[in-house]
């Protein structure tokens, strides 16, 4: 095999005193530091480096495998001798494996003098082990590394790599689409995940943090492509973006009064007014039907139906709106088309709010990853009544135009986007 990586990897070969790989499970973190691990012991006299985890039982835990096969495949077997427990070059260079757990303050100082300590399945280190080596690999030059699969947003890894700003880190989200050796047996498993268990799907393969099952709102869900009978009508919603939120239109389709197939989107963050026409046009039809916009914006749901949404209205949104539109989706099987990733995302990470001081969930959403599900919403506001579906397909009933509205066609131009 040829040394090679993945392109997401280049920057990875500047010097960084913390570098970060997370994401879903086949993207090529760990055989991406093995390897450049690998290289660096064959490329620098006494170079030292530690492979940690948080616990290792035995040498098996460990990467050293990983690393050996590496060795192998890059034609070194014979310029590195290896143990029962570490591996050492012909330039003096020395890789070891640490288990976190077995550390004190007194036995880390033995790392004093590491160049590199690669922190392995790093989801599970803990503050106090962070804290411990942190200072410990302190030799100028000497760098960090971390790879993980991200489990909760309050892990001290992602804490440390994800929630500061700092010119020391340098940290990347990869997944398995950014693997080009991503193998065909893993593959097959991503795909049963996907169809069966979105959810597992999102925190293993896709790299989310691991649902906290009970406070999703949405369960009754998964990704598929489906085709649409031709007595379906589509239904559009639109969100509009405010300071950082993006603005999000989807189409959906109610199949049998039982299903409801969501099979386009658009997302964006900052869309200005005047580029809103051309940016819904991205939701095929929305033109051409009625759809339902969040009312918060009047006028510029005016605007649209001036420049070629002539048939956009504002979402009635009433008391209690949010929760009966949610309990109305909640009854159906929804099922998201593949090519709305943002959908996905949000779908797979709605959650009820819960209560700080006791651990437990409030029947109240909590304001986040809802701008596709608010679009949602307002999409399939009239076919429901407090949550329950009204007994027959009602007419579209359509506003009529504002006087002033001439059809007009927008040139197609995406330069705010550059
Ligand atoms: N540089 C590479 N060259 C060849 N195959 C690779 C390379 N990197 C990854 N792979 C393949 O992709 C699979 C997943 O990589 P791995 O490093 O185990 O991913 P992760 O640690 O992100 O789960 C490996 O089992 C291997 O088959
Ligand atoms: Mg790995």
């Amino acid at each position: 095999m040829a040394i090679e990586f993945p392109d997401y990897y280049r920057p990875f070969f500047n010097p960084c005193r913390f570098k970060g790989l997370y994401g879903g499970r086949g993207s090529g973190k760990s055989h991406c530091f093995a390897g450049h691990l690998v290289l660096r012991a064959a490329s620098e006299d006494g170079f030292r480096a530690v492979c940690v985890r948080e616990v290792q039982i035995s040498i098996k835990d460990s990467v050293k495998q990983l690393i050996e096969d590496k060795i192998a495949s890059y034609g070194l077997s014979g310029f590195f001798s290896i143990t029962e427990t570490e591996i050492v070059g012909r330039n003096d260079s020395r890789i070891i494996f640490r288990g976190m757990q077995n550390h004190t303050a007194a036995s880390i100082k033995s790392l004093e003098g590491y160049d590199l300590a690669w922190i392995e399945e790093a989801q599970t280190i803990s503050a106090r082990s962070l804290e411990l080596l942190t200072p410990t690999i302190r030799k100028p030059g000497s760098e960090i590394w971390a790879s993980w699969n991200p489990e909760n947003e309050n892990d001290p890894i992602d804490q440390f790599f994800r929630h500061q700003d700092s010119p020391d880190i340098l940290a990347a989200q990869v997944n398995w689409d950014g693997n080009p050796w991503f193998p065909e047996e893993l593959r097959r498993d991503m795909e049963r995940d996907k169809a069966r268990d979105p959810d597992k799907w999102l925190h293993v393969w896709q790299g989310h943090y691991r649902a906290l099952s009970e406070a999703r709102v949405f369960r009754n869900w998964r990704v598929d492509t489906l085709s649409v009978p031709d007595r379906c009508i589509p239904r559009y919603g639109v969100d509009w973006g405010f300071a950082k939120d993006p603005t999000a239109a989807v189409r959906c389709w109610l199949v049998d009064d039982r299903t409801l197939y969501v099979d386009a989107e658009a997302f964006e963050v900052g869309v200005p007014t005047e580029a809103l026409p051309v940016f819904l046009a991205r939701v095929t039809g929305i033109r051409d039907w009625a759809s339902a916009a969040d009312s918060a914006r009047p006028e510029t749901i005016d605007y649209c139906r001036r420049h070629g949404l002539p048939k956009m209205r504002p979402a009635k949104k009433g008391k209690g709106s949010v929760e009966d539109g949610i309990s109305f989706l909640q009854g159906l099987d929804v099922v998201i088309d593949p090519a709305c990733a943002n959908l996905i995302r949000e779908f797979g990470s709605y959650a009820y709010q819960t209560d700080k001081r006791t651990g437990e969930i409030v029947p109240k959403v909590e304001d986040a990853n809802n701008h596709g599900i608010d679009a949602l919403r307002y999409a399939v506001e009239r076919l429901h009544r407090k949550g329950r579906l009204l007994p027959a397909d009602r007419p579209v009933t359509v506003p009529s135009a504002p006087p002033d509205y001439r059809p007009h066609v927008e040139a197609a131009n995406d330069d705010w986007m550059l």
